[in-house]
């Protein structure tokens, strides 16, 4: 007899991030079969990380238009997803987080009856319109799951306060602390020659992502705040590895161009951004994995957005929310930069989202699921030690 199929879908570079190190537990087990498959909702962006980690899928959908809307993403994919799940026929479909891509592969899988594994199960921020869609989409998520891999045990809480029963979830931690464990293991070198000249001076550098949808309105806010922190502050670097949304670009470019202390770059492959995190002295930011992994590397994270689905960080210190108002992104990065006590109260390492053994749990978890194996223990968070990055 075969062994059981696990099929792996995901489309976007956070997805791809957070899987890859999943396919590779996946691929190294014995007992189960791996098939891999990408939607590619997201193309350049996604071929970046697929080259990093060396994952080549079996199927790729291809579905990115340029201006792409959530009805037209999660139709191609449904019905790409649907074809692919004919032919293959696998036993369990584990979805990742909370994109399009997410909820598509979670219905498709569903309405062909196979067991769906949500990986970063029971993320919540309360509120169904923020972010929008992906509170809405991890709630249908939810829904239709076998298994819930929950990151924290706050995330594993909010899964029972909906009635999804005890032993259907498991805590794994975050895998994206296993990818980020793995990159920092990496000799890596910045290749830009004007980030190479700003990262070897002695000067703070504020490391800057922007791409929500529901940030979009006010994105050319964030580049106006940018753009005065710059002038006030000369000596100070900011990097802007910019998302290749257009919408995103043209709302913040046109602030902050010309000014010689701000760097725009392309999207940074994963092996540039995490050393970039890692030279940072704060990070401003309204990502979701970005959040979690610039605490383990003791960086204080201002957070543009109004709530979070990810409190654990927060509680610690080490995050704070500060929405995307100009004048406060402005002052929070200025006390940070003026103030050593506030900035040394925020540069705490912590590790509230993983070990580097979410992989494991998590394969484990999907052996139980089907019948070839026993999960292992939960993750429980430990004392801290910032990781470093070599180079
Ligand atoms: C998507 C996810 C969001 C996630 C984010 C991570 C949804 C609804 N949104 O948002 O949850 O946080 O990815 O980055 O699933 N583009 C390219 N090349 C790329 C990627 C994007 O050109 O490699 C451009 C395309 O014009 C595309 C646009 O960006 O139409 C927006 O991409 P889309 O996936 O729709 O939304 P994101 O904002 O990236
Ligand atoms: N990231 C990257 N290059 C960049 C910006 C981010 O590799 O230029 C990584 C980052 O380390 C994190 C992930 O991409 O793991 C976050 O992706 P994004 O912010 O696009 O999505 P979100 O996490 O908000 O869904």
């Amino acid at each position: 007899m075969s062994n059981p199929k696990v099929m792996t879908v995901y489309g976007t570079r956070p997805e791809a991030i957070k899987v890859a190190p999943v396919i590779k537990a996946l691929e190294a087990d014995p007992r189960l079969e791996s098939v891999v498959v990408s939607t590619g909702q997201h193309r350049e962006m996604l071929d970046q990380v697929n080259g990093m980690f060396g994952i080549n899928p079996h199927h790729d959908l291809n579905i990115m238009r340029p201006g792409q809307s959530l009805n037209g993403i999660v139709a191609r994919a449904i019905s790409g997803l649907d074809a692919i799940i004919e032919v293959e026929r696998p036993d369990v479909v584990i979805s990742q987080g909370d994109t399009s891509t997410a909820m598509a592969a979670a219905i498709a899988g569903f309405n062909r009856q196979i067991k769906i594994v949500h990986l970063e199960a029971g993320l919540r921020t309360g509120n169904l319109l923020s972010p929008f869609p992906e509170e809405a989409n991890r709630k249908l998520i939810g829904q239709v799951s076998s298994l819930h891999l929950a990151p924290t045990e706050m995330s594993k809480a909010n899964l029972t306060r909906e009635a999804v029963p005890e032993r259907d979830i498991v805590v794994t931690g975050n895998t994206v602390i296993d990818a980020l464990l793995e990159a920092a293991s990496w000799d890596t070198q910045f290749s830009n020659e004007r980030l190479k000249t700003f990262a070897a001076e002695d000067r703070k550098m504020v490391l800057v992502t922007t791409h929500r949808r529901e940030n979009l309105e006010d994105m050319a806010n964030i580049g106006r705040a940018m753009r005065r922190i710059s002038e006030r502050f000369p000596e100070v670097f900011l990097v802007l590895p910019a998302h290749l949304n257009p919408a995103v670009r043209a709302a913040v470019f046109p602030e902050i161009e010309g000014r010689n202390n701000i760097l725009i770059t392309e999207p940074a492959p994963y092996d540039r951004f995490t050393k970039l995190m890692g030279r940072a002295y704060i990070v401003l930011t309204d990502s979701g994995g970005v959040q979690e992994e610039a605490p383990s590397l003791g960086k204080p994270v201002l957070v543009m957005r109004e709530n979070t689905e990810r409190p654990e960080a927060v509680e610690a210190g080490t995050v704070r929310l500060i929405g995307t108002g100009e004048d406060r992104i402005v002052d929070e990065v200025t006390e940070l930069l003026t103030d050593a006590e506030a900035y040394e109260r925020m540069a705490n390492a912590v590790n509230p989202y993983g070990d580097g053994k979410a992989s494991e749990r998590a394969v484990a978890a999907i052996a139980e699921l089907l019948g070839v194996g026993k999960r292992i223990e939960d993750f429980v968070p430990q004392k801290a030690e910032a990781l470093v990055f070599s180079g």
